[in-house]
């Protein structure tokens, strides 16, 4: 078998060794989970009337861009539900056996959660349109003539699907997930709330203009505001005292290269790639790609969203085009060019 059920790949975004760290700050509860209120009202409901009946939550659905905490969401449905969680990563698991031995192993009320599940192969997709509609798969026994059709009752489960492209998932499956939920960029106050949990867990001494500051420059994102949390802790007992203050994390961001808006080096070379090499654009994103030595895929899924959130880049049907608050952030003047393309 190509997966255990447990069996995950690392987060596009985690180095490995920050996995740990990472799972060490993650929320247990709907009520450690910060901000998103709407999700989490809706999901109370759903969870508690679920509870209540004695069955398992309906499928859910998690999208939106990496490191928001669909992960996380997966596990606090899993602990809420007090049922177990079975990871699985959706381009890892490619042939139907293997699907039908995981969603046969699966306990009453167990989680299911499928990360990327917009990758996983049709074949499996298909295995899974009658296990969320009816609790059931049919698989095929045998070969030729003496091959038969064979229906596998399944227990009650619920599958929670995440994915940063629900544009790739098809229709069938999309339509069979119960609820829905798109997770979107974290407000600042929800931003220094986490950065301050994540201290205490850390037991890091933050101020409050220094955990504005990280907030500041954490791209609305749970895991980056983590991530640079961890950077800024370490310069902060190496170079000082070991607190964390608004100097502190100033002199650190500022060698660390992630600028006021929250933009790291690698965002600021496709928008310069953009500008120098191909004019301001617009360009094809595999051309890009190319010129800044990323995949196509890591380029759409992590960076340019927050890019095209902040309106320094835009997608036109031709490509992609620096728009003119992106040269300006570059300290850039914008060329003239039809307004039309911005
Ligand atoms: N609402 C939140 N409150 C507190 N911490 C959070 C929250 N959301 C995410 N985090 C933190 O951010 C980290 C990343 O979250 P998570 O792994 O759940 O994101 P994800 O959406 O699954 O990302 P990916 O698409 O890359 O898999 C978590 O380990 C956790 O520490
Ligand atoms: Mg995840």
């Amino acid at each position: 078998m190509s997966a255990a059920p447990e069996a995950r790949l690392p987060d596009a975004l985690v180095a490995p060794g920050e996995e740990e760290f990472d799972r060490s700050l993650r929320p247990r509860t709907l009520a450690e989970f910060v901000g998103q209120a709407q999700v989490k009202e809706q999901l109370g409901i759903f969870l508690e009337a679920a509870r209540r009946r004695g069955e398992p939550c309906e499928h859910v659905l998690l999208a939106g861009p990496p490191g928001l905490g669909k992960t996380s969401l997966a596990g606090i449905i899993a602990a809420e539900m007090g049922s177990t969680m079975r990871v699985m990563s959706g381009p890892a698991v490619d042939r139907k056996a293997d699907m039908a031995a995981i969603l046969t192993a699966l306990e009453p009320q167990d989680v299911l959660f499928i990360d990327e599940i917009h990758r996983l192969n049709r074949a499996i997709e298909e295995l899974l349109y009658p296990a969320m509609e009816d609790g059931c798969i049919d698989i095929v026994i045998g070969q030729g003539p003496g091959a038969h059709s064979l229906r596998l009752e399944l227990k009650p489960f619920t599958l929670v699907g995440a994915t940063t492209r629900t544009g790739l998932l098809t229709t069938p499956l999309r339509d069979r997930f119960g609820i829905t939920h798109r997770l979107d960029y974290y407000a600042p106050d929800e931003i220094e709330h986490i950065v301050h949990r994540s201290a205490r867990l850390l037991a890091v001494h933050v101020d409050d203009r220094g955990c504005t500051e990280i907030a500041r420059r954490s791209r609305g994102t749970p895991r980056v505001a983590n991530r640079i949390l961890r950077r800024v802790r370490d310069f902060a007992q190496v170079r000082h005292s070991g607190d964390i203050t608004h100097a502190v994390a100033m002199e650190a961001l500022g060698l660390f290269e992630v600028d006021g808006a929250g933009l790291e080096r690698i965002d600021r070379a496709i928008l310069e790639a953009i500008a120098a090499r191909f004019s301001g654009g617009p360009v094809g994103l595999s051309t890009l790609a190319v010129a800044i030595g990323e995949e196509p895929d890591t380029i759409e899924d992590v960076y340019e969203p927050y890019l095209l959130q902040l309106g320094l880049l835009q997608r036109t049907p031709r490509g992609r085009v620096v728009t003119p608050a992106g040269y300006a952030h570059l300290g850039l003047p914008a060329p003239d060019r039809d307004p039309r393309l911005f």
